[in-house]
């Protein structure tokens, strides 16, 4: 496949369904992890829904509305990142991500990360990218503030996961605070 590489071991990858079985294997294994902050678990039950899950984002991304990667470490999918969602009317890209659990605590989503705010600021036109977490999901939160994100506002009960609602904490950064020559946000 084609890929973008980010250091010696992690690289990026548009995600096709021929990833579905070892995604699925990966979702699968971190059930219980996953299911504390992100909402769609149970709709998840076979290799064949992730797979119908990455035919839809292909057909998103397709039509410009979302970019869906797979992130691959040491040759191993991790876990996934991407546009969720692009407002073309408002040059918005929504980000979001997970990563198994055995792949936490090594900067991997960092790094990728940082790599897909300059896929979305330099091809795509995005001008505002957007990251919304859970207020006490810390592990999330401390992506954007690593990457200098700026803490625009809590929205209340913006998520129901399997137990309980949760609010939101908005992170927001705006082309014209990012230097892509230098990598360096400059807000
Ligand atoms: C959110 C999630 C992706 C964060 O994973 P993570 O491993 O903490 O994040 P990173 O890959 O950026 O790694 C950061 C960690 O690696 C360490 N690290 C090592 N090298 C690093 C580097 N070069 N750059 C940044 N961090 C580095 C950091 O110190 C940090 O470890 P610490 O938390 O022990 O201090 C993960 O916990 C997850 O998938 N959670 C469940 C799903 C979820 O919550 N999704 C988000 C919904 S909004």
């Amino acid at each position: 496949m084609f890929f973008r590489p980010i250091d010696d071991d992690i690289k990026l990858s548009l995600s096709i369904p021929q990833y579905a079985i070892e995604l699925f294997e990966l979702t699968d294994n971190n059930r219980t992890f996953l299911k504390q902050w992100l909402p769609w678990l149970d709709g998840i039950k076979e290799p064949l829904d992730t797979k119908k899950f990455l035919e839809r984002q292909l057909l998103r991304f397709q039509r410009l509305e979302a970019l869906h990667t797979t992130i691959f470490y040491q040759n191993q999918i991790a876990g996934v990142l991407g546009y969720n969602q692009i407002d073309r009317a408002n040059n918005i890209g929504h980000i979001g991500y997970w990563l198994g659990q055995e792949y936490n605590g090594k900067g991997i989503m960092t790094k990728s990360v940082r790599d897909l705010i300059e896929v979305g600021f330099n091809y795509y036109c995005i001008e505002r990218i957007d990251i919304r977490c859970a207020v006490e999901n810390s592990r999330s939160r401390a992506i954007p503030e690593r990457l200098s994100f700026r803490k625009e506002g809590i929205i209340r009960q913006a998520e129901k996961l399997s137990d309980k609602y949760v609010d939101h904490v908005v992170y927001g950064l705006l082309k014209n605070e990012y230097t892509s020559n230098t990598g360096i946000i400059t807000n």
